[in-house]
């Protein structure tokens, strides 16, 4: 006798693994129209008793596309499920707009046993939710980790070329703490760009960290003198950070960007060439740390102007990390290094020139003969000397002036041409999921 419908779909699901039709239990977010999301605040917020905020959860909404906008929207620490659940509860007055709340991230360990080496896979929520309705509750959505979004998503964007991803990165990815003989300080104004560490970063759903890295000739062992700095700045050794993505590779299938991307100090002559002995440090290095993930150029990189192999021939080789150096000189000599990777660089202090620029950049981007199949987008604006002198706002407070439009933006004008987005302060932005859902969205058209 034929077993009842029902019991058939339930086997079935069950052979074929519940990630095809996810539980309410797994549900990260869930919208019929429209989208909300949580951010945190960069800045911190200064109160009138002398205290301060840092780390705000921000709540933020876009009902463009709706027919109707919800009337209210809440932070929730669980699964939005009644308002009566609600820490706090705001009306929603605009189509799209965000909220910051008085209500601090604070200090958690990365969930779902992510905190120091691998988890379960999947998005996995951190605390805070964001919850928008009338009556009921008709959009929710958490904060999150996306440690395996690659390979979560491997059936929809393997066929992907690495230069048709968007991928989600990180501006000076190395300037998260300071760890120097003088200094642990975690916030300041003009040199720290993250406060995440590089294991977080990855965990979070970071690919591409963009290095800035210096070379210390003062120091007597080798492995020392090569630092992660900001400009003239030294802010972290870098032979630990290169141990932190080594250790993300080997206990996932994802695939990373390592991105060489400026030497400040001890790489040249003052004629300005390359100091040899310096690179070949390096390279040493980095052969050394992550040597059984690397990804040769010479065996991977296709013609100029085209976007570089599929995440799939990657992955069949096993080869997950892209090292790109920024000095051609030194490729041509050792051609597992990935060429210079473009990066759109606005060099302004000024949102609106940093947009303008950005919209015309990624339109015309990739060039059609480059030779690397990547380009970043580099979506923060720039201090001036003057800014620095005369402590004219802070980082921070220069990622919260653009962060909500790069999420905005990368939605609307960089849809189509976006490759990489790299920002400042990347939990002020929504920039890894949508990368995610933009990444889906383009393998869907092959
Ligand atoms: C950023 O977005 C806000 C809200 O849409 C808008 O009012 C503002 O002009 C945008 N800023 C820039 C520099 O584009």
């Amino acid at each position: 006798m034929a077993a009842p419908w029902y019991a058939v779909v339930i086997l079935a699901a069950t052979v074929l693994g519940a990630s095809i039709t996810p539980t309410e239990k797994q549900t990260v977010e869930k919208s019929t129209c429209g989208r909300v999301w949580i951010t945190v605040h960069s800045p911190e917020i200064k109160l009138t008793n002398g205290g301060q905020i840092l780390d705000a959860v921000e709540l933020n909404w876009d009902f463009n596309e709706c027919s109707n906008t919800p009337r209210q929207i809440g932070l929730f620490n669980k699964r939005p499920a009644t308002w009566g659940n609600a820490l706090v509860i705001y009306p929603i007055q605009s189509t799209e707009g965000h909220i910051v709340t008085r209500i601090p991230l604070g200090v958690g360990a990365l969930p779902a046993g992510w905190e120091t080496s691998a988890g379960a896979r999947g998005p996995n929520c951190l605390w805070p939710w964001a919850g928008a309705g009338d009556a009921d509750i008709q959009a929710y959505n958490c904060l999150k980790i996306q440690p395996t979004w690659m390979e979560d998503n491997a059936a929809k964007i393997n066929s992907l070329r690495i230069g048709e991803l968007v991928i989600p990165g990180t501006h000076n990815a190395g300037a998260w703490r300071f760890d120097t003989e003088i200094s642990t300080v975690t916030r300041d104004s003009f040199v720290l760009c993250q406060d995440r560490s590089i294991w977080a970063q990855l965990v979070h759903g970071i690919r591409y960290l963009d290095f800035r890295i210096a070379y210390y000739e003062f120091y007597p062992n080798k492995d020392e003198r090569y630092w992660l700095n900001h400009n003239l700045i030294r802010v972290r050794p870098l032979v630990p950070l290169l141990k932190e993505i080594r250790a993300f590779l080997d206990v996932t299938k994802e695939v990373v960007f390592l991105d060489a991307h400026h030497f400040p100090v001890g790489f040249y002559e003052p004629d300005g060439s390359p100091i040899r002995s310096v690179h070949a440090g390096l390279l040493e290095i980095v052969h050394r740390e992550l040597g059984p993930h690397l990804a040769h150029a010479d065996r991977f990189a296709t013609a100029p102007g085209t976007r570089g192999p599929t995440l799939q021939s990657l992955l069949d080789a096993d080869k997950r990390l892209l090292f790109s150096y920024v000095d051609n000189s030194v490729v041509s000599e050792n051609t597992w290094l990935w060429p210079i990777l473009p990066h759109l660089w606005a060099n302004t202090n000024n949102p609106s020139e940093l947009f303008q620029y950005l919209d015309e950049a990624i339109s015309m981007s990739p060039h059609p003969n480059a030779r690397s199949p990547l380009h970043s987008a580099m979506a923060q604006t720039t201090p001036t000397v003057f800014d620095i002198l005369l402590l004219r706002g802070s980082l921070r407070m220069n990622a919260d002036a653009v962060n909500r439009n790069v999420t905005a933006r990368l939605v609307t004008h960089w849809r189509q041409q976006a490759n990489i987005i790299s920002t400042d302060f990347f939990l002020a932005n929504d920039v890894i999921d949508l990368s995610i859902a933009l990444s889906t969205e383009r393998g869907a058209r092959l």
